[in-house]
């Protein structure tokens, strides 16, 4: 295919850990990609970094966006103008887009396959959740929710949209596995809180091909849950951590651990590290989508081995 008819594909927000893989790898693919950015010029991959003010006149060449945008949620302390701030830089971005998909009446892209995130069904104890789940309570949550219902509208336009709610991402750089490795390495290495807190993961690899499925496959069209189908507890996941880095865990008790995260991280702590819940990928099970990292010490194993 060349680079004329080769479909062009728009990542807003792919200069971060999951787009910057995933465009490499429609590439890969034959595809044409552009990355949405507030930057401009060229990614570290060559590929062209398009600025949101230009939107409307990229929007027309475009056949699918993938929408990962959006503020870090664990870079910085949760103070209210950082929350605004997570929050506006997932809901304002995605409504920028789903209206410049309602301003280009005649050649509008066919797909927008808009992240969210498993966060949206807040914390369950022992609870399996799957997609029929619903929503839970919190900050988190609400962001979901809220960036999910601005991509809703899309759907109006006859456009098939994707809601791809992912797990917590493990990549050999990047994301939760270094900081989660890293006082296991200096032999500092102890499950958070009671550890029996659900930890719904996903393996970088395989969330890329989940999101290059929903560009090519019809049948992937509204909410989707991007986790392994073996989701783990906090205990189990740090053992297996220590056991691929050669390292003991401390058995510290569970309240030193909370009171530890809750001064240092705050509202957070709960949010993201002490309460979880066990999310299953029934809809991309029922689809056959096969993962090559279905199970945590397979996908330890290539990101640390
Ligand atoms: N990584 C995970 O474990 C995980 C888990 C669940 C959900 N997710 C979601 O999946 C998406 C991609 O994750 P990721 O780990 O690749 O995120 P990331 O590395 O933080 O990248 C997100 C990208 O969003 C853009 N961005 C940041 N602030 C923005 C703002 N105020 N306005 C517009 N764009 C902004 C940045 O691109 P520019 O600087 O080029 O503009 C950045 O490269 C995120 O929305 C995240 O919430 C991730």
């Amino acid at each position: 295919m060349n680079e004329s008819s080769a479909k062009h594909i728009l990542v807003a927000g792919g200069t971060g850990l999951v787009g910057s893989r995933l465009c490499q790898e429609l590439l890969n693919s034959g595809y044409r990609v552009s990355i949405l950015s507030r930057r401009e010029g060229v990614s570290k991959e060559g590929i062209p970094l398009l600025s949101w003010n230009a939107l409307d006149q990229i929007i027309p060449s475009v056949y699918a966006v993938i929408n990962l945008a959006g503020e870090g949620i664990a870079d910085k302390r949760w103070s209210s103008q950082r929350k605004a701030a997570i929050r506006s830089s997932r809901t304002e971005t995605t409504s920028r887009l789903v209206d410049a998909y309602r301003r280009c009446s005649d050649r509008r892209p066919g797909i927008l396959i808009n992240a969210s995130a498993i966060g949206i069904y807040g914390s369950h104890d022992g609870t399996p959740i799957d997609e029929n789940s619903g929503v839970g309570l919190g900050f988190l949550s609400e962001v979901c929710q809220d960036w999910e219902a601005a991509a809703d509208p899309v759907s109006t336009l006859g456009v098939r949209l994707v809601k791809v709610r992912i797990g917590i991402v493990l990549a050999r750089s990047g994301g939760a596995l270094p900081k989660m490795s890293l006082p296991i390495r200096f032999f500092q290495g102890a499950k958070l809180g009671n550890g029996q807190q659900g930890f719904s993961w996903i393996h970088l690899d395989d969330l890329v091909s989940i999101l290059i499925h929903c560009i090519e496959n019809d049948q992937y069209q509204g909410v989707l849950n991007a986790t392994s189908p073996f989701p783990t507890t906090n205990e189990t996941f740090t053992r297996l951590l220590g056991k691929q880095l050669r390292r003991p865990i401390l058995p510290v008790p569970a309240f030193v651990t909370r009171s530890v995260l809750n001064l240092l991280m705050g509202e957070m702590a709960d949010a993201m590290l002490l309460k979880g819940a066990f999310v299953y990928p029934k809809i991309l099970q029922n689809l056959g989508f096969r993962f090559k990292f279905a199970r945590p010490e397979a996908a330890m194993k290539d990101l640390l081995g």
